[in-house]
């Protein structure tokens, strides 16, 4: 994964670098460095673990420049060691990388043929180490940092700084995004525009294989077939402001919190007195056959909620599958296909990988992201934004809320297009939706009652989530949630798959969480939280008023929620699913915001 920038500035580059970095730690903090060019030398510093380990370092031992590049790491090959960290240098090269070299031990094998040992587990060492052996043998800097591009094979955005070339920088991309910003007398390459926001809004996006050669007042670009390209120069919308945490102890509260604004906001987007008023996808529901819904992780899960939405609401055949499956199946993608793809983060490698899948495929390609300047965005037909601002928790919250929102909108829509919707039952779900961030508020005033539960689940060595119909994703999403910021291993079911073989699970230490709204599935659900409470499960129950009456006395612990129309509630469910999962990670007193092993955006396979 892992995040790079260059500069080659005017001023003293290396906190420029840090707060760029700052603005990157999302897609890894395994371990973070930087490497100027001062007088003609290069020099580095790296440190193992979050960010603040490097500045903490560069405090202490300075490093000055008005060249530089700097990097977070998400660690693919080898350990979060220092030797491990980037930049990695040979001789007069520094470079950064994000992406998988995938040929690096056979340039490895060569290498060692002339004598030349890595020093490290990495298999960025190898660029360095190739570029360092083209350097030796008489080629300029440029023609080096060239002549190694066209031995790598596999995924990367490259950034390279050479001893005594205080003006030059050479960038590449192939897989990994790489934006190029244009400075007054300043030039520099970052993973995304929101590191370069500070420093510029005007930024050139290179395409797939492209290289790039920098001066500090010159970019020149070359396809991948060496031949010299404009690239369109645009200015982007990106804010620059660093968002902090408003008094929250940690940005996933914040954004749980902050939800009920933010789903209103997004509403005002979408929603309109005269009703549905997204742009328009380009696509005629009627004549579509089939929807595929690709994604990962939480993405995914947004997309098998809608499942259910387009097939129950619209009639519409849907495949949801998740995208590192989707994209090595290869599905038949017939005519009469639209494909759409959904990513907060728009950069999700696997995600792109099978978008690109489907291009020349599908009849249309859409997707559902946060960053409108995303790979994802840009690659599509038509992007619709969820308008959640940004996620800075690598835990997804508020963008689930948001992209369920826009997914269901589509539903309506299809479901309108294809004459299965009346005007009225159209009109009731939308004064619903309408009012449901209000009813937001009502369930995040049982904080409390969350935290109190959660301080129990927080002793468990495992947890069970259950979920019938709509309610099974959300199951899936609150096990997830669970795991990735608590470590607490969970497992979620479709309610009737218990028997199949789980049940087996089941003794006095298991906790049971059943989203249960009081639903046309309820009864069904009741049953099998039953079987779960007849064996010692311990069942924590999340439903509306009517359901706690239903569902007995025997439940552990009960959380009412308030009700909400059927096709509504995955929305609602969402904050029981996340309030569970981050008060129990604040009881165990995991790091939240940057759980370990995780990054906010995945951009490797
Ligand atoms: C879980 C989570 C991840 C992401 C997944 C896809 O809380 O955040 O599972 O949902 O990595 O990321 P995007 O949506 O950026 O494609």
């Amino acid at each position: 994964m892992c995040g790079i920038v260059g500069v080659l500035g005017t001023h003293e580059v290396a906190p420029i670098l840090v707060d760029a970095l700052r603005r990157l730690e999302y897609r890894g903090y395994d371990s973070a460095g930087i490497a100027t060019i001062n007088d003609g030398k290069l020099a580095r510093r790296r440190a193992v673990g979050k960010l603040v380990n490097l500045s903490d370092l560069l405090v202490h031992d300075p490093l000055a420049g008005k060249s530089g590049i700097g990097h977070t790491r998400w660690a693919t090959h080898g350990a979060p060691t220092v030797a491990n960290a980037h930049p990695h240098r040979a001789g007069d090269v520094a470079v950064v990388h994000n992406g998988i070299i995938e040929n690096y031990k056979e340039l490895r094998a060569e290498l060692a043929q002339a004598g030349i040992e890595p020093q490290t587990q990495t298999d960025t060492e190898t660029i360095a180490l190739l570029t360092h052996q083209f350097l030796a043998s008489g080629k300029s800097a440029t023609e080096a940092a060239m002549a190694t591009l066209g031995r790598l094979e596999g995924a990367f955005a490259l950034a390279f700084l050479f001893e005594g070339e205080q003006d030059l920088m050479i960038a590449a991309r192939k897989g990994s995004p790489l934006a190029i910003g244009h400075g007054d007398g300043e030039m520099y390459v970052g993973s995304d525009a929101f590191a370069l926001a500070p420093m510029t809004n005007q930024v050139t996006y290179l395409e797939e294989g492209d290289s790039a050669i920098l001066t500090r007042t010159s970019v020149e670009i070359r396809d991948a077939e060496g031949r010299l390209v404009n690239r369109e120069q645009k200015t982007i919308q990106v804010d620059a402001a660093r968002v902090d945490k408003d008094g929250y102890k940690h940005f996933m509260a914040k954004e749980i919190a902050e939800q009920p604004s933010v789903l209103a906001n997004a509403l005002s987007a979408y929603v309109t007195e005269h009703g549905i008023a997204l742009p328009d996808p380009g696509i005629d529901f009627s004549k579509i056959d089939r929807l595929t819904m690709v994604a990962c992780g939480t993405a995914f899960y947004a997309c098998f909620t809608a499942k259910y939405w387009f097939e129950q609401l619209a009639g519409m055949p849907v495949e949801v599958d998740v995208a590192s499956e989707f994209r090595y199946r290869e599905p038949p993608i017939t005519k009469g296909t639209a494909a759409l793809f959904v990513s907060q983060s728009g950069e999700t490698a696997d995600t792109l990988a099978a978008l690109r899948y489907c291009q020349g495929k599908a009849d249309k390609i859409f997707s559902v992201v946060n960053v409108s300047e995303s790979s994802i965005a840009r690659e599509s037909d038509l992007a619709l934004p969820i308008h959640a601002g940004a996620e800075i928790g690598v835990a997804s919250t508020k963008a689930f809320t948001c992209q369920l929102n826009v997914l269901l909108l589509l539903a309506l829509k299809a479901a309108v297009e294809r004459g299965r919707m009346t005007q009225d039952r159209l009109e009731d779900i939308l004064e619903g939706l309408r009012a449901m961030p209000g009813t937001f508020n009502a369930a995040l005033d049982r904080d409390a009652d969350f935290s109190s539960i959660s301080s129990r689940l927080a002793e468990s060595r495992d947890v069970l989530f259950l979920g019938r119909g709509l309610m099974y994703p959300l199951a899936l999403e609150g096990a997830l949630k669970l795991k990735e910021i608590s470590y607490i291993h969970a497992e979620a079911y479709a309610s009737g798959e218990l028997k199949h073989g789980p049940i087996a699970l089941i003794d006095q230490h298991m906790p049971v969480v059943v989203f249960a709204p009081k639903d046309s599935l309820f009864e069904k659900t009741v049953s099998n939280m039953q079987e779960v409470m007849a064996r010692g499960g311990k069942v924590v129950l999340i439903t509306d008023a009517a359901g706690a009456e239903a569902a007995g006395e025997d439940v552990w612990r009960t959380v009412v929620l308030p009700a909400v129309p059927e096709v509504l509630s995955p929305l609602l469910y969402a904050l029981p699913a996340q309030l569970l999962a981050y008060h129990t990670a604040v009881a165990k007193g995991t790091d939240v915001d940057q759980p370990r092993n995780l990054a906010k955006s995945v951009t490797v396979e």
